[in-house]
């Protein structure tokens, strides 16, 4: 029978709703997509009965009882806010001047240059994410040279997705070294002197995800210098400001000496992380103009992008922000929390290390103290992984890579065990 006869057996049948649901779907030819790789390890987690399983899959902190953490400021910051009763009325498009000019201060210093001399077109984002996706928008719209961003290898899962979605081609540069677990400086060093002139290349800031390898500030003004030689475009993304160390001003350091080189970059900042603001999604967007003129033209294009693509940023984490970085009090107590949960971070490395040394284990597991902020890159290879997860019932991704911030000091003997078990 055709498609057309049945279509009228069915009219005559059952009506004509029917037969437009059965004649065409509209989206028959869309393909179950896979899920994501990181959210499917919480998903497996959740099912698994072991009183003793682990998720270090997630990239969120967990206190010393692997419970979320919300900060102490964040708290006082609330009821300050509900104390002003504020409106709930759109936000300007760019976010509030206040909060823009609060986060380039974080990152770049109160006493920069470029903000004294109006050189930073600074809008709020949705997050980290949305903090580059519209970076990347702008980019795709008005860059100059070659719209290909080239990636270190192995980056953030997301940046490949986030920069070809906004039309960008993306392209990798060597990063980090599997024998050592470390960083392949000479690798990245020598792919990087290859790119193509006028290129983009995307910089973790600090606390590089996944693998917590950073250069450090011998090797940063190198690759400064190569990058100004090559006359690349640099994109920072800091994600974990205050995370690596413990210290926001340490952490800002590559992005400080890329500017006191002379780089004109732009830069992407989250407060998921340092503020533990994970789901109020704040965070903002920077390019550094050449002159303060230049910077107000790059802002209206901005805003004309993020019209279309969202209208205007939200409004709540924004405003815990701005209530943290502008008072004083919440301010010093808020560097003291970051801190602490980077402190916390540096000692379970530090016991994680121990432990696998108690169980006997002869590997070298310097890398785990080496690395640095939420993540571990540990070297277990993917069979390791698999029985890790299914003999133990500790999970994490594919590639090996542990988040730090879900170790504890009651679980950290149990995943050193288990760790030892699969490789030895
Ligand atoms: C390197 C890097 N960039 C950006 C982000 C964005 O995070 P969010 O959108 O939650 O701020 C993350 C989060 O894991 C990250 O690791």
């Amino acid at each position: 029978m055709s498609l057309k006869q049945s279509v009228n057996i069915l009219n005559t049948k059952t009506g004509i709703n029917c037969i437009a649901q059965r004649a065409s779907s509209w989206w028959s030819g869309v393909q179950m997509g896979p899920p994501d790789a990181i959210l499917g390890v919480t998903e497996a987690f959740k099912k698994d009965t072991n009183p003793n399983k682990i998720n270090l899959g997630v990239g969120a902190y967990r206190d010393d009882n692997g419970k979320p953490y919300v900060l102490p400021c964040v708290r006082k910051a609330e009821e300050q806010l509900k104390a002003k009763n504020l409106d709930k009325e759109y936000s300007p498009i760019s976010g509030t001047p206040e909060f823009c000019k609060r986060s380039i201060e974080l990152a770049l210093s109160e006493n920069s240059d470029v903000i004294a001399n109006g050189l930073n077109a600074t809008v709020q984002g949705i997050s980290g994410t949305g903090s580059l996706r519209v970076g990347a928008a702008f980019l795709n719209g008005f860059f100059p040279g070659n719209k290909v961003v080239y990636l270190p290898t192995p980056s953030w899962g997301n940046h490949t997705p986030i920069f070809k979605h906004a039309g960008l081609d993306v392209k990798s540069y060597k990063y980090y070294d599997p024998k050592t677990c470390g960083l392949d400086f000479k690798g990245a060093m020598d792919d990087i002197s290859k790119i193509p002139e006028r290129s983009i290349i995307l910089l973790h800031a600090c606390a590089h995800n996944p693998t917590g390898v950073d250069p450090n500030k011998e090797q940063w003004a190198e690759l400064s210098n190569l990058v100004k030689k090559k006359n690349l475009y640099v994109f920072f993304d800091m994600a974990y400001q205050g995370f690596a160390t413990g210290s926001v001003d340490n952490d800002a350091f590559a992005v400080r000496q890329f500017i006191k080189d002379g780089h004109r970059i732009c830069l992407a900042q989250s407060y998921a992380k340092n503020m533990g603001l994970y789901g109020e999604r704040a965070g903002a967007f920077t390019v550094v103009g050449e002159t303060k003129e230049e910077a107000d033209r790059v802002m209206s294009q901005i805003k004309i992008l993020i019209r279309a693509l969202y209208s205007n940023p939200p409004i709540n984490g924004a405003r815990i922000v701005t209530e943290i970085l502008s008072d004083p009090k919440l301010k010093s107590d808020w560097l003291q929390e970051v801190k602490g949960m980077a402190d916390r971070i540096i000692s379970v490395r530090t016991k994680l290390r121990d432990n696998l040394k108690k169980e006997g284990s002869s590997r070298n597991w310097q890398h785990i103290t080496d690395q640095i902020g939420m993540f571990c890159f540990t070297g277990m290879t993917p069979d390791q992984v698999e029985k890790l997860v299914k003999e133990h019932s500790v999970y994490l991704t594919k590639d090996g890579r542990i988040s730090m911030a879900g170790v504890t000091s009651k679980n950290v003997e149990y995943l050193a065990r288990a760790m030892h078990e699969v490789t030895k």
